[in-house]
């Protein structure tokens, strides 16, 4: 038997895949975190199934149910916020579970990255714009590796997603500034993407640490910056793909000769 680490998604329990939900309603044991995912996700579960808040348990507390369970033969998932591979604490939960025996499947969810894009209306990759997407955080009582400093990360000058800082918005625009970035460059935060209590603001560089206060946003925040997000991308023909341009042949499509 194997523990099931399955991705819930952004919020929206509909945004869950539909193999992590046939998995979340076969379940005799769904082990969630309380603090991130829907309520009414988990009420999906079978009304049979065992259900265990996460937020206030241990490492060691978690792992131990899980492996009682699993002994007692039950089917247990632990369902995670967004996709369990980012920012989602798996692999000391893994190792443990590894030192009992118990093996693991991971089924990928939907990252509030994507969320966040999809209901900011944006495409992160933008053709000869930029190409490139960069998942991060800004560096706060968790240390970042001294080769990942947010300033090195962005003299790329591709979309920055920024994760877990929500509280360290002057921290963030005083290292795009000092990579180069401009003061008018577009950011989108989006709160709680796809909850119902969602907010969306569109401020720049400039304004960010302002807005993010006159909002009064201090966490579930994610933070998307970057010429990509510029509000009039749609308006400039030069940055069409060559994917449905006219003149460009591929496999599919043989392109017009001019
Ligand atoms: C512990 S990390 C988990 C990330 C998660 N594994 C994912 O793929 O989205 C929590 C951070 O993810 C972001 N986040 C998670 N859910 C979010 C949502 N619905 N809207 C905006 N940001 C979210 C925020 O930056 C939050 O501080």
């Amino acid at each position: 038997m194997k523990v099931y680490i399955v991705g819930a998604g952004p919020g929206d329990p509909d945004l869950i895949t539909v193999k992590g939900l046939k998995i979340l309603k076969e379940a005799d044991v769904v082990m969630y975190t309380d603090s991130l995912v829907s309520e009414e996700l988990v009420t999906r579960a079978n009304p049979e199934a065992e259900i265990l808040r996460s937020s206030a348990m241990s490492l060691e507390e978690m792992v131990d149910i899980m492996a009682d369970r699993i002994r007692r033969g039950k089917k247990v998932v632990r369902l995670h916020t967004g996709d369990p591979s980012v920012y989602g604490a798996i692999m000391e939960q893994i190792a443990l579970l590894k030192k009992e025996g118990i093996h693991y499947e991971i089924v990928p969810g939907v990252s509030s990255v994507f969320a966040a894009a999809a209901v900011a209306g944006a495409e992160l990759t933008i053709p000869e714009l930029t190409q490139t997407l960069i998942l991060t955080r800004a560096e706060g009582r968790t240390p970042v590796p001294e080769r990942e400093k947010l300033k090195d990360l962005a003299s790329h000058h591709c979309t920055l997603a920024l994760f877990l800082s929500a509280t360290l918005t002057k921290k963030v625009v005083n290292e795009l500034q000092e990579a180069g970035w401009s003061e008018n460059t577009p950011i989108v935060v989006v709160q709680k993407a796809t909850w119902p209590e969602q907010v969306i603001i569109r401020t720049n560089l400039r304004n960010l640490d302002k807005d993010m206060r006159k909002h009064g946003i201090h966490s579930h925040a994610m933070i998307l910056a970057g010429w990509s997000l510029d509000p009039h991308i749609h308006d400039k023909d030069e940055y069409r793909s060559k994917l449905y341009d006219k003149e460009f042949t591929h496999g599919f499509r043989k392109g017009v000769q001019a």
